[in-house]
């Protein structure tokens, strides 16, 4: 019997980056979609922000590679540029955004469009009345919110019920065996509305692979300046003693502390499967790899332990504040 888990997406923020120049690279690009492809994955999370060094360019490159030929379906985000997400949700910005969006895609119509990060300028109502009229354009198949906080999210939906509009039916956010703040009241919230979640950084933007707290960071996205932000974000000493605690029950067993991360999330965590995983890989090696991983199932009792322990000390400090701020991000 097949083992049920998650919808897979693979995120394409490194796609047109200086970060990595392989992927600035369309051949190159366009032969990692096809191993994507082969791996049964159908579905690409960018944004207009991304790559941050790059706005624009991953969506660019999903459009000169023609990633929808393929059999992609194409999710993206509404454009915040710099360190302030306010007033990229106003009626005009959502309309420039999605026309911009489905121009550099070369596509009629997109996936699921996100409000990227919340925009504390614009009324909510202009908000919601923006995401909607794009469903109803049919300029995208569903809209969903991304990093909102739960209030704001109440606000917007009852906004959306008030005055008949479409509802968002899906929420991206931040979710790992490190950040699991959010499964005591936004997880309730979106299962009431019938909104499907899909996490983001199920790596933490790599701190999973034990890396930063082994010494090993140098030349992986969390030694760059543009790994910055998860860095400052997980360089917590209550993190690494997770991460050490990990290693100490993975390693006999042969299993790697980024192949426990991704079994946890697919099979043990609040997930099910209308949800998504986003994967993020900068090489197709490491795709590969994390799809293999996932194929072989549930973890081990031992394993599902120490993650549950890393879980209740974790939520005994509050859980740490790992939500996406515009304002912690790097300038450009
Ligand atoms: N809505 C939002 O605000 C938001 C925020 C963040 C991300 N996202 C979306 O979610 C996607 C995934 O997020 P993420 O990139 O943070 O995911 P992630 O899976 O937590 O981190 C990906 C990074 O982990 C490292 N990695 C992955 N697989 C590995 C392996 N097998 N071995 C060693 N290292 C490995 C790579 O680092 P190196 O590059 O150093 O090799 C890779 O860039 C993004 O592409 C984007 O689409 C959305």
């Amino acid at each position: 019997m097949a083992i049920k888990c998650p919808i897979i997406f693979y995120g394409t923020t490194t796609f047109g980056s200086s970060h990595v120049p392989a992927l600035q690279d369309p051949t190159f690009a366009s032969q990692f979609l096809d191993t994507v492809r082969s791996t049964g994955i159908s579905q690409i999370d960018t944004a207009a922000r991304y790559p941050p060094d790059n706005h624009g360019g991953s969506e660019r490159m999903l459009g000169a590679i023609h990633a929808s030929d393929k059999g992609f379906t194409i999710n993206t985000k509404v454009l915040f540029a710099g360190q302030s997400s306010d007033g990229t949700l106003s009626k005009e910005a959502v309309r420039r955004s999605v026309a911009s969006s489905l121009k550099r895609l070369n596509i009629d119509r997109i996936g699921i469009l996100y409000a990227h990060c919340p925009d504390n300028a614009t009324p909510l109502e202009e908000q919601a009345e923006a995401l909607s009229e794009q469903q109803l354009l049919g300029h995208c198949a569903q809209y969903g919110v991304s990093n909102f906080p739960v209030n704001m999210l109440e606000h917007f939906l009852d906004i959306c019920i008030e005055r008949g509009y479409p509802l968002p039916s899906v929420y991206q956010g931040q979710y790992n065996l490190i950040c699991r703040g959010l499964e005591k009241e936004l997880i309730p919230l979106l299962r009431k509305h019938n909104m499907s979640f899909n996490a983001y950084s199920p790596l933490g933007g790599g701190f999973l692979t034990g890396n930063l707290t082994t010494g090993n960071a140098a030349g992986t996205r969390l030694g760059s300046a543009y790994g910055a932000h998860f860095t400052i974000m997980y360089d917590h000493p209550k993190f690494h003693e997770a991460i050490r605690g990990l290693l100490k029950v993975v390693e006999p067993l042969g299993i790697k502390p980024t192949e426990a991360a991704l079994r946890w999330i697919a099979y043990h965590s609040v997930l099910n499967e209308a949800d998504g995983i986003i994967l993020g890989a900068s090489k197709p090696d490491q795709l590969l790899a994390n799809m293999e991983d996932i194929r072989k199932g549930p973890l081990p009792q031992v394993v599902l332990d120490e993650i549950m322990e890393i879980g209740r000390q974790i939520d005994e400090m509050g859980g740490g504040d790992l939500e996406i701020k515009p304002s912690k991000l790097p300038p450009n």
